[in-house]
């Protein structure tokens, strides 16, 4: 029944036009705590640090933090609490509070960070007339006002970057005994919560925590995804909070703040003066109030009120259901600085295999080998590129993952040997949910040794997914996670290789009949033995864990994918849901979207504010999942796609067939045009990538990134860069024949180089760009240089030993740099200096390419085929290529008016260092 009512509803959704069904999801009215804590109103907090308690040692500052009653004169303690506040390296603080002696341990979310984060220096300022002043190595220092508490946060120039608790905001709900008859079925119910028909049992009480965050003189905040809505963050006075809730939103809609997929709890505050950050460490369900001041329709804006103004300030307030006050603050001061900072806490995306960064083709499903081949095959008869080729949920033997559909996947072995003979890969789908079948050993397994999660009353849980009734693996159990990654070797998953990767899907977890389509708060999940380790005390709560949930799966994935080839091949995960760290295991897509013209252009924002949470490797399905795209649309996607860092298309089972060649030529030409310009620039990308390992910074990048003081770049979401080199304005509009293009760097004097004409335009803000079906609006920063690959291949790999063109733009100095990154694109040798990073520096007097780590070399058969250099003034007359003590003479061709200068043929290997010198 539940099926047949679900491909009802599909079947429906497909004809007509599609709608979140938002009975589905809580609003905060219908979530306790944020009902709750929502209508605490700012006014004299509750909360006052116990000044005899300082104690600075170390990069730690702690002190007892108490909860006094307000109402009498007498300071009456009404809770105690510990609150600990460490400096950090790279401008970051860590503030927790807990409580002093908390009934049980509150859960700290534990795979967020990258390891513990590295202390810096702490040392106590003055400790005087109820303020505590402490500053760390770098000079940044923290007050700590007593009475009522708060924490101010000053930049380098002793001005006021961050507050805590300005608004008197702080909440940590203290745990609390069950009193007798204490019972409350009420959405305010300490003991108990309905939402539709499910009943949430709230064992522990309430348990929620909340604070306020301000960012004087921030314009605009930005983070906290996954939403629909802009970049900007907005006011949320009017309407409900930015919710992070990771949930599996059927038919999604736009211009949200809805919870959907992932959660990623950072926020950045900017302004032309300064860029800040917080990052909310907490993995239950939390929601987020945003006021700007800023913003004309603020009403509730008591700054306003009093200064009787508009004050340029935001203010932020995190509201979680469980776990304590934990947060780190980031004083920038710049958007690399906090885009770091946050990296730095929570890990960089290890170098990709090089494929991913590639284009996949997929759909929902190739549904037998035969279909396999021919789809590959076909992408050989169009002379289209293509690296990987996906399997959804059908290939497996009816939702039994690890297991293979014997009819029609009779043969998985010589399947991904077809491909990986032409350098192409398979990604098939794993997700969480195992199927409740007697004899699927997984299921024999997880129920013979308890690896299930639990409900509320200890037994196994049964939910509803793909595959009918199922249970879900407990990975916070670390002999679950252990046995979940075995399944991943060869041996354990016949017919998959080290050219099979992995998809883990409906991880939020996405559970058909439970709460909000996700599973129950009050279920169990395993608890390391410990002091108290007994009745409430034994066992986490899905509430405290559920952000995370997805991370443990895929750390186990990422786990058993290193162990399957003894650590020597990069893995590829793809997830849906998401959290902080995300980042370290897998690329992330987009989830179900639709092929409507809305979808095409959020998909820009959505992964810039991913990027700038710390996951770069992001995209959406291009041509959309629901619905059927028609030649315009898919033909804009192809191109926006091109340029996004994930470059997947993905479809619903239901929806017409779609590849490339299935359109009328014209179409399938400029598809094939677009497939084509990506993997021209498949180095670039390669190279993008390892330099987020090294720099942890946003490889799909806003404006401001780059240009932090231009302010008309603040709001601007749908351009962004590509590291510091490409400019992308998508066309993500029917029917135009010119947009709005806007070129930053007016100040700087910047050019950018249009890369279809090499046409340099000088910055100047916004103008208008002509373009039709066969363009999109891309240039190259004036400074720049870009490797190029331009022999069309079938696959990446098949192109690791083609020449280079490099694409030279010159800035208004004549001059240029770019980098360039080579290794063998799918093992770790690169992490035994087999590889080579090298820079390549243009001046007028000739180009350079050299090697950044000399220890480091890879025996690359490349060589350099073409150097493009645009905005040539001044040509020179003669040219010669300097490699070890070989010299050549190089021919040279001026081109377009005679700006752009071709240097033909230099020939030089990318193997060892060179340089051309010019004459005049
Ligand atoms: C989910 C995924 C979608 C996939 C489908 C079947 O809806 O988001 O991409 O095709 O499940 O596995």
């Amino acid at each position: 029944m539940k099926t047949l009512g679900l491909l009802l509803v599909i079947a429906l959704a497909l004809a007509g036009s599609l709608a979140v069904d938002r009975n589905n999801f809580k609003t905060c009215e219908q979530s306790g705590f944020c009902k709750r804590l929502r209508a605490l109103k700012p006014e004299k907090s509750q909360y006052s640090l116990n000044l005899d308690t300082v104690i600075v040692h170390g990069n730690v500052l702690t002190a007892e933090v108490n909860t006094v009653d307000t109402e009498t004169e007498k300071r009456i303690v009404l809770w105690n609490y510990a609150l600990k506040l460490s400096a950090l390296v790279d401008g970051t603080f860590r503030v927790e509070l807990d409580e002093a002696d908390p009934l049980y341990p509150r859960y700290r979310t534990m795979l967020a960070l990258d390891g513990e984060p590295k202390a810096d220096g702490l040392k106590l300022v003055s400790n005087e007339k109820g303020v505590v002043t402490v500053a760390n190595s770098q000079g940044h220092k923290v007050l700590i006002t007593a009475e009522p508490l708060r924490l101010e946060f000053l930049d380098l120039d002793g001005q006021l970057a961050v507050l805590l608790n300005g608004n008197s905001q702080l909440v940590v709900e203290p745990l609390k005994v069950k009193e007798e008859g204490e019972e409350g079925d009420d959405n305010e119910g300490a003991r108990g919560e309905n939402f539709k028909s499910h009943h949430d049992s709230k064992p522990r009480g309430n348990e929620a925590v909340s604070l306020d965050v301000s960012f004087p003189e921030a314009d605009h905040v930005y983070g906290i995804p996954e939403h629909t809505d802009k970049f900007s963050l907005r006011t949320t006075t009017a309407g409900e909070p930015y919710r992070l809730y990771n949930l599996d939103v059927f038919e999604y809609e736009l211009d949200s703040r809805m919870a959907i997929y992932g959660a990623i709890p950072v926020m950045y505050a900017h302004s032309a003066k300064r860029t800040t950050g917080v990052f909310w460490h907490n993995s239950a369900e939390t929601w987020v109030d945003v006021v700007n001041h800023a913003e004309g329709n603020v009403v509730s804006s008591l700054v306003n009120l009093v200064t009787g103004g508009q004050k340029k300030q935001v203010d932020a307030r995190f509201m979680s259901e469980s776990g304590i006050v934990d947060v780190f603050v980031f004083l920038g001061s710049r958007p690399k600085d906090v885009f770091r900072q946050f990296t730095r806490l929570t890990g960089v995306a290890p170098v990709p295999p090089k494929f991913s960064l590639a284009y996949h083709q997929s759909r929902w499903n190739y549904n037998d080998e035969n279909d396999v081949r021919s789809v590959s095959e076909n992408f050989d008869a169009h002379d289209i590129p293509a690296d990987v080729l996906w399997l959804d949920i059908e290939y497996t033997d009816r939702k039994k993952y690890f297991t293979w559909d014997a009819e029609k996947f009779p043969n998985p072995l010589e399947m991904v040997a077809n491909l990986s003979a032409v350098g192409r890969k398979l990604v098939v789908i794993i997700d969480p949910h195992i199927k409740r079948e007697a004899g699927y050993f997984l299921h024999e397994d997880a129920t013979d040794n308890g690896y299930y999660v639990q409900d509320k009353d200890g037994k196994v849980y049964e939910g509803w997914c793909w595959p009918g009734s199922s249970s879900y693996l407990d990975f916070f159990d670390p002999r679950v996670s252990k046995y979940y990654a075995e399944r991943y070797l060869f041996e354990n998953f016949p017919g998959t290789t080290k050219d099979v990767h992995h998809w883990n899907d409906m991880n939020e977890p996405s559970v058909f009949n439970g709460p909000e389509i996700t599973m129950p708060k009050d279920c169990r999940h395993y608890k390391p033995p410990q002091d108290g380790h007994d009745g409430l005390a034994s066992f986490w709560e899905h509430r405290h864990v559920h952000n995370e949930y997805g991370l443990w799966n895929i750390r186990a994935t990422q786990q058993g994918m290193l162990d399957r080839a003894s650590g020597q091949y990069r893995p590829f995960i793809l997830t849906r849901s998401a959290f902080a760290g995300t980042q370290r295991y897998a690329a992330v897509w987009t989830g179900d979207n639709a092929a409507e013209w809305g979808f095409l252009a959020v998909s820009v924002p959505m992964c810039i504010s991913m990027a700038a949470a710390g996951i770069s490797f992001c995209g959406s399905d291009v041509g959309g999942f629901f619905k059927y795209p028609e030649a315009e649309l898919m033909t804009r996607w192809y191109q926006a796609g091109a340029y996004q860092p994930f470059f997947r298309a993905h479809s619903h089972i239901e929806t017409k067939r779609r590849e490339p060649w299935l359109y009328e030529p014209a179409t399938t030409a400029l598809l094939r045009d677009a497939l084509r310009r990506r993997y021209a620039l498949i180095d670039y990308w390669y190279t993008l990538f390892y330099e987020h390992s090294l720099d942890g910074l946003p490889v799909m990048r806003p404006l401001f990134q780059e240009f932090p003081e231009e302010e008309d770049t603040f709001t601007i979401d749908d351009h962004y860069l590509l590291g510091e080199e490409l400019l992308i304005r998508p066309v993500v509009e029917p029917g135009v024949s010119s947009v709005r293009v806007y070129l930053p760097g007016k100040g700087a004097g910047a050019l950018w180089y249009d890369v279809d004409s090499y046409q340099p335009h000088a910055a100047n803000g916004y103008f208008t760009q002509d373009v039709n079906i066969a363009k999109i609006p891309v240039y190259q920063r004036g400074g720049t240089i870009i490797p190029r690959k331009e022999r069309v291949r079938r696959s990446s790999a098949l192109m690791a030993n083609d020449p280079y063109t490099f694409v030279v733009a010159l800035d208004a100095d004549n001059k240029a740099h770019g980098s360039l990154y080579i290794d063998d694109g799918e093992t770790y040798d690169h992490k035994n200096n087999k590889y080579i990073y090298a820079h390549i520096d243009y001046e007028p007097s000739g180009i350079t390419y050299s090697f950044v780590n000399e220890n480091a070399s890879y025996p690359t058969r490349s060589w350099v085929e073409r150097i493009v250099i645009a905005g040539i003034q001044a040509p020179p007359k003669t040219a010669k290529l300097v490699q070890g003590d070989k010299q050549t003479a190089l021919q040279m061709t001026l081109h377009k008016g005679n700006d752009v200068l071709v240097v033909r043929k230099p020939g030089a290997s990318m193997a060892q260092p060179w340089k051309i010198v010019f004459s005049y």
